[in-house]
């Protein structure tokens, strides 16, 4: 009773959102207040990217889920909007994608936007369907769908819908238990189940989520995000290149490859943006390993810098592989001579004439260190280490880690190093294509 605490309790109808988290990131986008988990419902319009998100709108741990929206023109600067959709009577909102329906074949009108996303319902979610809403102001406020729930199928994993426009009809993939779904429809309301993709292909060690489907190159992609079984452990983004027909996804490597989209332990439910100027995704940068235990209290988490990809044949396997690359508009917005490293900024080494079979590169401020390895012995690697002089690690075991990539490139190396309050990203480049 006589606790100082109880004299300061006051009653407020607000969220403190002020800026005061010592690990809030400076450019990486991240919610004022709350939890946020994958990215959900990408889109760009009128020059503007619209990013959704999993969000408690109520507190910084999982729960409520709902969907929190920003907009932004450069992944640098964004703008916060009221929370898009909030959970109803078929349940909560889990991940989803949304299309610009430029032509109007739903009957909502010209491009109205429309989101499918997963209700999730039952004390532990295991009742999931999938289910339409549609914004006629451009994807700021959204109308659930009367007939709500649109696709549904007797699986308790059945969820993260990723829409496409192929040719004249749209397609839908949603992710069940280890594989995919795959859907045609023509007005987004009708759904005919096409096939079924991933039996005995790429890895199976936890659950597939948030799939999502591009183009890149005269190949079709799918980036499909598992957890756990990652690379390095709990959650991660696996790929797969091959062909797709309106009705099949066919990969093209030999079964049981498995290939990863990154190297490092915080790149997670990767998607794509629908309608982008130039190919481009974000992921959640945490891992659910530890996400829930990361030490802020006013938000949780942030996402990734944007990346955009390419695919490149192996000179070794003979097989393609995708790289990832930090998208350049976005590059474009860091000066590119830095004098001195800040808390936020972009440092890119560059190393020529390289003969050492070792180079080692730390980054230190008077706290804290990570450190990075060129190791050039036989295949050549970069290793990337996170250890417990990394700042506060002791919320989760799994968080300080050694992580690697193959990384060779003779006597010539580029690593680009994206430095915010919370996190480090490392792009490297000439060799294989990696982000860490
Ligand atoms: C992936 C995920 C999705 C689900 C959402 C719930 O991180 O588990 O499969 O829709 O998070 O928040």
């Amino acid at each position: 009773e006589d606790a100082i605490g109880w004299s300061k309790l006051q009653l407020s109808d607000t969220y403190d959102d002020s800026d005061h988290e010592y690990y809030r990131p400076q450019y990486h986008f991240a919610p004022k207040f709350g939890w946020m988990n994958d990215p959900n419902g990408l889109f760009y319009l009128d020059g503007l990217y619209h990013l959704y998100y999993q969000y408690n709108p109520f507190a910084s741990t999982w729960g409520n889920m709902s969907w929190g929206h920003a907009t932004t023109k450069d992944f640098v600067h964004f703008d916060h909007h009221p929370v898009a959709l909030l959970p109803d009577e078929l349940g909560a909102i889990f991940s989803g994608s949304i299309v610009v329906d430029k032509e109007n074949t739903a009957g909502f009108g010209k491009n109205a936007v429309i989101a499918f996303y997963t209700n999730a319902n039952k004390e532990d979610f295991t009742e999931q369907s999938n289910s339409m809403a549609i914004s006629t102001d451009g994807g700021y406020t959204f109308k659930k769908y009367e007939h709500n729930p649109v696709v549904t199928f007797d699986c308790p994993d059945f969820r993260d819908p990723t829409l496409i426009r192929y040719k004249n009809q749209w397609n839908l993939f949603i992710a069940t238990k280890q594989w995919i779904r795959i859907y045609s429809s023509q007005n987004l309301k009708e759904w005919k189940f096409e096939s079924e993709f991933g039996h005995g292909i790429g890895n199976h060690e936890g659950v597939w989520e948030c799939p999502t489907v591009f183009e890149v190159d005269g190949r079709w992609v799918m980036l499909l995000n598992i957890n756990p079984g990652g690379v390095f452990g709990g959650s991660a983004t696996q790929y797969f290149i091959g062909d797709f027909d309106g009705h099949e996804f066919k990969c093209e490597f030999p079964p049981r490859v498995v290939k990863w989209m990154d190297f490092g332990k915080d790149a997670y439910a990767t998607v794509a943006f629908h309608n982008p100027p130039q190919l481009t995704a974000i992921a959640w940068m945490s891992n659910w390993e530890y996400g829930k235990q990361v030490p802020s209290t006013q938000f949780r988490s942030a996402f990734s810098i944007p990346r955009t990809f390419k695919i490149v044949e192996n000179p070794t396997t003979h097989e393609r592989d995708l790289y990832s690359i930090p998208l350049p508009s976005f590059e474009q917005c860091f000066s590119k001579a830095v004098d001195k490293i800040t808390p936020s900024c972009l440092v890119e080494i560059e190393l020529t004439g390289v003969t050492a079979k070792q180079v080692n590169i730390t980054l230190k401020n008077e706290h804290e260190h990570v450190d990075m390895e060129i190791n050039r012995c036989h295949e050549g690697r970069f290793y990337f280490t996170r250890g417990c002089q990394s700042g506060i690690h002791d919320f989760g075991t799994t968080f300080c880690a050694t992580t690697w990539a193959p990384y060779h490139n003779k006597d010539h190396y580029l690593i680009k190093l994206f430095i915010d309050k919370h996190s480090v990203e490392a792009a490297i480049s000439g060799g294989r294509k990696s982000f860490f």
